[in-house]
């Protein structure tokens, strides 16, 4: 495969807070994509919608009554699965863009006529099985070598508390489903997931009765955002949220906030350079997304949110960045902030041997289980830059002090590795060859095209 050579977008200068990029021209990312060491990052952005709330938005209008619109929506392949899955199940989908117009089936789903492919996408995969479960019908889902490796048991065993006909293949899909009538459980999840509270609450939507999901650390909660915005009661106390079903849902306009897990790839370079000045607009800024900023804060990043504003529950604004002149600090990222970061951590890892002090990592034995083994890919990758690092069942070690070369990376298909490394990559010494590059569409096709456009050389 050819390295595809970065041809140079029309420079863009950065004045603090007053341009966004308005719209950039997009360049397929191919196999293998060429980062060279950055002098600094400076700019300004408009990141496309959120993943998580992308998904939802897209599932609850397509199950819902009417039609919903949203602009921003996410450009990723993964939101595209859970479009696509929708549409076989009888939703009407128009893409125009980053827009999209839905309407959905009031409730009840037309049976596929074929296995519904959720690609790379374990949202789609494990909401939808919430979502059918309760449907009239029989449904098939699989999704790629990545997705058929990850675990599936989690969302199998409350469905089948609640009734549930779900059938794996040794824990793994493709899943099949035989719709049928469900009964109301109280459920507390073994593993902090909101994907799992996802799935359950999707059912508990469709059941008679209320059903509570509990869980020991909070988790994203975009589903109860959501669910509520399109017109939804649910109840919620700290630990537990309960729905009593069924209830019918009503289409929406939204603007999806810009994307915070994408947005990380971003602030993290950018509190790798002192000088660095970097403005991030319309950022989704969930309290249980927005964790990132209070640990490159910790770090000893300047982090500065502006223009807060509320859109259907979700925190929306605008985040600058700039580094710190003595370089970053260290931290420890354990426990709950652990679950909370978990989309965040293959990049901080990957910035890690930048700091002076180092950053640990553990209770994230969740990120052996995502579209990759993170902590394994991590580790063998920062290796191959030359850095030190300690891998432990459950996290990482990565000393701080320390200087990389470039070298050629392996994104093992997952498109957060692809860019955690693009990201160590600006500081390295030499050129770094990140193979799988086109991994990155999963989340943010735009992502080597904006990179560039903030990297100044
Ligand atoms: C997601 C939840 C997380 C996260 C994933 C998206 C969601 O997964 O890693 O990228 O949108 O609910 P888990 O719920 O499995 O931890």
């Amino acid at each position: 495969m050819d390295a595809a050579r970065f041809v140079p977008q029309t420079p863009f200068r950065y004045t603090l807070g007053s341009r966004i990029v308005p719209g950039v021209r997009l360049s397929i990312a191919t196999h293998e994509r060429l980062i060279r060491p950055a002098r600094n990052i400076c700019g300004s952005l408009k990141l496309p919608g959120d993943k998580s709330i992308s998904h939802r938005y897209a599932m609850l209008a397509a199950f819902a009554e009417g039609t919903s619109r949203f602009t921003n929506f996410s450009t990723g392949a993964d939101c595209a699965s859970t479009l696509a899955c929708m549409e076989a199940l009888g939703a009407k989908v128009n893409r125009i863009g980053e827009a999209v117009e839905i309407t959905g089936v009031a409730g009840r789903v037309t049976p596929a006529d074929h296995p519904l492919n959720c690609g790379n996408s374990g949202s789609t995969m494990r909401f939808i099985s919430g979502l059918l479960a309760p449907q009239e019908g029989t449904f098939t889902l699989f999704g790629d070598a990545s997705l058929s490796r990850r675990p599936m048991e989690r969302v199998r065993k409350p469905l089948a508390e609640m009734g549930a006909q779900v059938t794996l293949i040794d824990g793994h899909a493709p899943i099949t489903i035989e719709g049928r009538r469900l009964h109301a459980i109280d459920y507390t999840t073994p593993v902090p997931s909101a994907q799992i509270k996802s799935c359950v609450l999707l059912a508990g939507l469709q059941t008679e009765g209320t059903t509570t999901l509990r869980e020991a650390v909070r988790t994203r909660d975009h589903s109860e955002l959501a669910l509520r915005a399109f017109g939804a009661t649910l109840t919620r106390t700290i630990d537990s949220v309960s729905i009593t079903g069924p209830q019918l849902l009503h289409g929406i306009e939204a603007a999806v906030p810009g994307d915070i897990s994408s947005a990380a790839f971003f602030l993290c370079a950018a509190a790798l350079f002192p000088g660095s000045g970097l403005v991030l607009d319309s950022i989704g800024l969930n309290p249980t997304r927005a964790t990132l900023l209070d640990v490159l804060t910790a770090l000893g990043a300047r982090v500065a949110v502006l223009n807060l504003e509320e859109k259907h529950a979700e925190l929306v604004g605008t985040v600058q960045i700039s580094a710190p002149e003595e370089g970053l600090g260290s931290t420890t990222v354990s426990g709950a902030l652990a679950a909370q970061l978990i989309d965040e951590l293959p990049v901080l890892a990957a910035i890690a041997p930048y700091t002076s002090g180092g950053i640990r990592i553990r209770d994230a034995n969740e990120l052996r289980v995502k579209e990759s083994d993170r902590i394994a890919l991590v580790a063998r990758n920062l290796r191959a830059m030359g850095a030190e690092v300690e891998e432990f069942e459950d996290g990482l070690d990565v000393p701080g002090g320390q200087k990389l070369h470039g070298a050629a990376i392996d994104a093992g298909g997952d498109h957060r590795i692809a860019m955690a490394f693009s990201v160590a990559a600006l500081r390295a010494e030499g050129e770094t060859l990140v193979q799988g590059a086109e991994s990155a569409a999963i989340s943010f096709p735009e992502f080597f095209d904006l990179l560039d456009l903030v990297a100044e050389r």
